[in-house]
């Protein structure tokens, strides 16, 4: 099977796996696990804060940066077809009494003037935002890239209205490396970021909360309310630490799988928009056939499609699929359009 599902499907690799067995632990709780200790202090130095907190999944992280940046009854700004809002049923709201008001889908296409005209200032009968959090690289919006410009101009609208800015950068990786800036440019406008090592850098879980010493010291102790307290993890952080020492620069390569599968596919008027990074997301609107029906066909001969929506379908490369499976995917995808 090629399968381009998503690229949260790769295995560790055999040198991920050393790394893994090698591992030196203890008990995390304790604050006492050597290379969970190491990974958070090189993943807050690659972004140029003072720490980090290793949680199991993205959507943890994310909802532990909610919870420092929002207190319950005040409101958070985000695109509606953010992550936070989208696939993480509802845990803002459930956990943190976060209320959630969203500016209609615009993937990484951010117009920061309209995200300031929806802040609302504090008083007796409105509900106070406190933070804004947007995607980076953008997972519904087809993996696009938000600009360096327009998240500085987005830092300005927020220091003015006195809110914090998230960032959910559980792709940040490959911004990165598509658009070139550095992991610490991004890291300077932002009060937290989660990152993932699962998604595209291929770590079989793990994802870290990013901010100031004092943030990560609160986020301890919401994390372990959230039950994210892990004892000898260091086997997992083992294997996150290797993913950022040795799978970002890679994802050069993920993307111009990605660019080759559009490039096959744009002749069909089937793609949703342009492909920056590793997602090739499509737009089946104009298609004879819907996305449960080419998920269908694709399976049958091999290859794995992601379903979005009764018309929307999404590609995702990845490490564990090469030229030849990319090859294979656009034989079999192309086959199918031509019908
Ligand atoms: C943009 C984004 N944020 C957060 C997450 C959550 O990650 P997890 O599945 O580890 O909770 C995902 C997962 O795919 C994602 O795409």
């Amino acid at each position: 099977m090629v399968d381009l599902r998503s690229d949260t499907v790769t295995r560790p690799t055999p040198e991920m796996r050393a790394a893994m067995a090698e591992a030196e632990v203890g008990d995390d709780v304790y604050g006492e696990d050597p290379t969970v200790n190491a990974l958070e202090a090189e993943v807050a130095a690659l972004f140029g804060h003072e720490a980090a907190l290793f949680a199991p999944t993205g959507s943890m992280a994310n909802q532990i940066a909610l919870q420092l940046l929002v207190p319950p009854g005040a409101e958070l700004l985000c695109d509606a077809d953010a992550h936070v809002v989208t696939y993480e049923v509802g845990a803002a709201a459930a956990y943190g009494g976060i209320s959630s008001r969203t500016w209609p889908a615009a993937g990484a296409d951010l117009d920061p003037e309209r995200i300031a005209a929806m802040i609302r200032p504090d008083g007796y009968h409105a509900v106070p935002t406190r933070a804004i959090a947007v995607e980076q690289t953008h997972n519904r919006g087809g993996g696009g890239v938000i600009p360096l410009a327009t998240l500085r101009e987005l830092r300005r609208i927020a220091d003015d209205a006195g809110l914090a800015l998230h960032c959910d950068g559980a792709r940040i990786w490959h911004a990165h490396v598509a658009d070139g800036v550095p992991l610490a440019h991004y890291g300077e406008l932002f009060d937290t970021l989660s990152v993932c090592l699962s998604k595209g850098l291929g770590a079989p879980v793990g994802s870290l909360v990013v901010s100031s010493a004092e943030r990560i010291a609160r986020a301890r102790i919401i994390r372990k309310r959230l039950g994210g307290g892990m004892r000898q993890v260091g086997v997992l952080a083992a294997a996150g630490r290797y993913a950022v020492r040795h799978h970002v620069d890679r994802l050069a390569v993920d993307h111009a799988r990605a660019a080759r599968l559009a490039e096959a596919l744009a002749p069909f008027g089937v793609l949703a928009g342009p492909v920056r990074t590793n997602i090739v997301p499509l737009d089946l609107t104009k298609s004879a056939l819907d996305a449960p029906a080419l998920a269908a066909a694709a399976r049958s001969r091999g290859v794995l499609v992601s379903v979005l929506g009764p018309r929307t379908a999404r590609l995702v490369t990845h490490y564990d699929v090469d030229d030849g499976g990319v090859a294979r995917a656009i034989e079999v995808l192309t086959a199918i359009f031509r019908g």
